[in-house]
Formats: structure tokens, sequence, C-alpha cells
């Protein structure tokens, strides 16, 4: 499907305050899809789709899992929200046509996941840092201007703000988080 298609139905899905997001998130996609020599055309479109799951209430979450064969994790039974990037990967297979690279953006755009390729970094981050997010969770000004001198770094900064935050709030910490995480420091170049 084309991007336009793909914009119109994203916003059939979800209400204004969150599509407003997606934009930001599809036009920070692109730009760092042009820093990091991926296809700007797909970073846009996975970009404008990845939270087109959000607006499901938890039960919603639950029952389309449980019908399309989606495995609900540990933490996901406790907090079902987390699974829209799993059903958003699901939906935008089926309906969109998503190849699996860009489902797999959206599906671990929440947590990451050890070894992540370039687009599902670019989603995570692009995520994070496009320009309606508020700074409560992040530092924005630090995080967008690592996002466009080192992927692997602003990554690794999101994770330890989230993580930081995460602690000081005594919130639970997903375990794909830390592996993310650990995976980068241990790889870094
Ligand atoms: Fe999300
Ligand atoms: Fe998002």
């Amino acid at each position: 499907m084309n991007y336009e298609d793909i914009y119109k139905d994203v916003e059939k899905r979800i209400p204004e305050k969150r599509f407003i997001h997606s934009i930001g998130v599809a036009k920070k996609a692109k730009e760092l899809a042009k820093i990091y020599n991926v296809d700007e055309e797909i970073a846009e479109k996975v970009g404008i789709a990845h939270d087109l799951a959000k607006n499901l209430s938890d039960e919603e979450m639950t029952q389309y899992a449980n019908a399309n064969n989606i495995e609900i994790d540990e933490m996901e039974r406790i907090k079902p929200e987390l699974l829209h990037g799993k059903i958003g990967a699901d939906v935008a297979k089926k309906v969109y046509g998503f190849n699996e690279d860009m489902q797999n953006a959206i599906k671990y755009h929440t947590t990451g996941r050890a070894n992540m390729s370039i687009l599902e970094k670019i989603i995570y981050v692009a995520d994070k840092t496009e320009e309606n997010r508020k700074g409560i969770r992040f530092n924005l000004q630090k995080s967008r201007e690592l996002s466009k001198e080192n992927l692997d770094e602003a990554l690794i900064f999101l994770m330890n703000e989230f993580i930081v935050y995460s602690i000081n709030n005594n919130i639970v910490i997903h375990p794909e988080t830390i592996t993310a995480r650990n995976y980068l420091l241990i790889n870094k170049k």
C-alpha cells in the first residue's frame, strides 16, 4: 500500500493527538533514514503506522492477540497495552503488506530487542525524539542531537533515560529493554 493510503487508514484508527505524534514519527524516521542510508519511503510508512493499534482497550488487545495467534508474554499479561506493537505489526502485515523488517520495527518500537536492524533502531529513536514529543521521561534536546550523530549512542542514551525514569517512579522494566541495552553496550564499536 502507498504512503497516502496507509496515512488515511491509520488516521481512522487512532485519536487526533496520537495521529499527530505518528506524523511526527514518520517525518523523523524519514530524516533518520536519509542520514543512515535506509529507504526513506519505507521508514516513513513504518513511522506513520507504528502506533496504529494503540487505541484498542486492554480487552480488545488480548482478544486480538488470542484470535490471531499472537503470543502474550508475562509482561503483556500484566500490561496489555504493551501488545500494541505486536498487534500493530500483525495488522500492518495483513492490511498494508509490510515486510518482516517493517513488521519488526513496529513490534519492537516500545521495548527494543537484541540485534536490532537499522530500521528498527530508526523507529525506536524516532518514536522518542519526534518534534511533538514532550520531554517527561527523556532529555529531548540531547537525544535529538545524538539521533543525528550516532544511532546506537542515541538508543543507549534513550534506554538509560527510560530505565532511570522507571526506577525513580517504581515502574516495571520490560526485560527486552535490558537485553537490547546490553547488546548495544557489548557490541559497541
Ligand atoms: Fe507505541
Ligand atoms: Fe509512538
